[in-house]
């Protein structure tokens, strides 16, 4: 396991902007803010809404009640300067029409299920297949696409945003009613803190996630190859041709896949190694060190340039770490900027790939009567010394 220490960049050093109290005030006093304003119609003419949170150190977030979008974080660089740090689209027709899950919920099963079938109970469950063979995170119509209901909740540790969307027994070849809320906070410690939660009427599987595109130097810059990564994990789960997990957890001793130490992404991402060519680069769970179930620090990204840090903490077992090798520029997202390869990275919290139809992984099972639950914080801060 990685030391620890290897893990602290510099102490966390946020300066106050106070750009966020420009937003309108509610019901919650001081410094933080949430306003709540139309964001515009869907393709089938159901209006979706924008929430803007603001806390005191100049960190805000907008959260789109169609399909739970992050749709921007801004936060400081190291000399105080905000920068949209996500990719994404301007207007909800944008998110509907093109984008490969901009910053999206993605269930009722986030990453790839086999062939588009698992069996339960001794019943096969056959899914919708919208990734060659295989099904991706959820669907033809998964929660990103959904349109979520959406309250603000005043909350001890910040600002709260909470969606709720009920998925309908069969929804995509899925068994059950599946009842998912989701909590978006942020907090005075400048984090995003997600709260998956989620109950069934019938025997299904669950494995919720956020897939947010970072880009620390700000949405608009170049790809993220010289952004330093550390991933806390021993083991990844190798896969095949389609992205599918072959079972086994290999050590990534040795590999270009070892990020227990920082690491600029771009520095091995080229190599000769199979896995990179089946993923055509970095598209691969990692099997994360410390308790499944326990929140831990998992992940860390430093930008050198901004000097913006993410921290990512999960409950989770699993992270996968994506990329962005599929953007090719032909998505013009915010300020029609063109995302190239490698535009943005995501690190989604989860359950490993194709849990239903490897019993060695850790379960994605639910059933009546049981809480799914899980968080996962991502910290925003920069490598400043106070
Ligand atoms: C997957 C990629 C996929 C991307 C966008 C990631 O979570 O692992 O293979 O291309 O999502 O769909």
């Amino acid at each position: 396991m990685a030391s620890r220490n290897a893990l602290i960049f510099a102490s966390l050093a946020i300066v106050t902007l106070g750009s966020a109290a420009a937003c309108q005030q509610s019901s919650l006093s001081g410094p933080r803010s949430i306003d709540r304003r139309t964001y515009g119609e869907t393709s089938n003419g159901e209006a979706v809404d924008l929430y803007t949170m603001g806390n005191a150190n100049g960190v805000e977030v907008q959260i789109t009640n169609y399909g739970g979008i992050v749709v921007s974080i801004s936060a400081p660089d190291r000399s105080g300067a905000s920068a949209d740090i996500v990719l994404g689209h301007d207007a909800i027709e944008g998110y509907e029409k093109d984008s490969p899950y901009f910053g999206a919920i993605v269930g009722r099963y986030g990453n790839r299920i086999a062939n588009g079938q698992f069996t339960l109970d001794g019943a096969t469950h056959r899914l919708a297949r919208n990734n060659g063979q295989n099904h991706l995170h959820g669907g033809l119509k998964g929660f990103d696409k959904a349109v979520w209901q959406m309250s603000e909740r005043e909350d001890p540790n910040g600002l709260a945003v909470e969606l709720r969307y009920r998925s309908k027994d069969g929804e995509e070849g899925y068994p059950g009613n599946v009842d998912a809320t989701v909590t978006y906070t942020l907090t005075e410690q400048n984090e995003l803190r997600i709260d998956y939660a989620a109950t069934t009427d019938k025997p299904t599987v669950v494995n919720l996630t956020n897939h947010s595109y970072f880009n620390l130097a700000g949405h608009a810059q170049e790809d993220i190859l010289g952004h330093e990564l550390m991933i806390d994990a021993d083991r990844f789960t190798p896969v095949d041709e389609g992205l599918i997990p072959t079972g086994e957890l290999r050590p990534v001793d040795g590999t270009p896949f070892d990020f227990r130490t920082p690491t600029p992404i771009g520095a091995r991402i080229n190599e000769k190694d199979q896995q990179l060519a089946f993923g055509t680069g970095y598209d691969h769970n990692y099997v994360l060190n410390g308790k499944a179930g326990s929140l831990r620090l998992v992940a860390q990204v430093r930008e050198p340039r901004s000097g913006r840090v993410l921290e990512v903490l999960t409950t989770e077992p699993g992270v996968q770490f994506y990329s962005g090798n599929f953007l090719d520029g032909t998505i013009r997202g915010k300020g029609a900027k063109a995302y190239g390869p490698r535009a943005g990275f995501c690190l989604e919290t989860q359950h490993f790939p194709d849990s239903p139809n490897k019993p060695t992984f850790p379960t994605t099972l639910l059933r009546p009567g049981q809480q799914y639950w899980t968080t996962t914080v991502y910290r925003f801060s920069t490598d400043r010394s106070s």
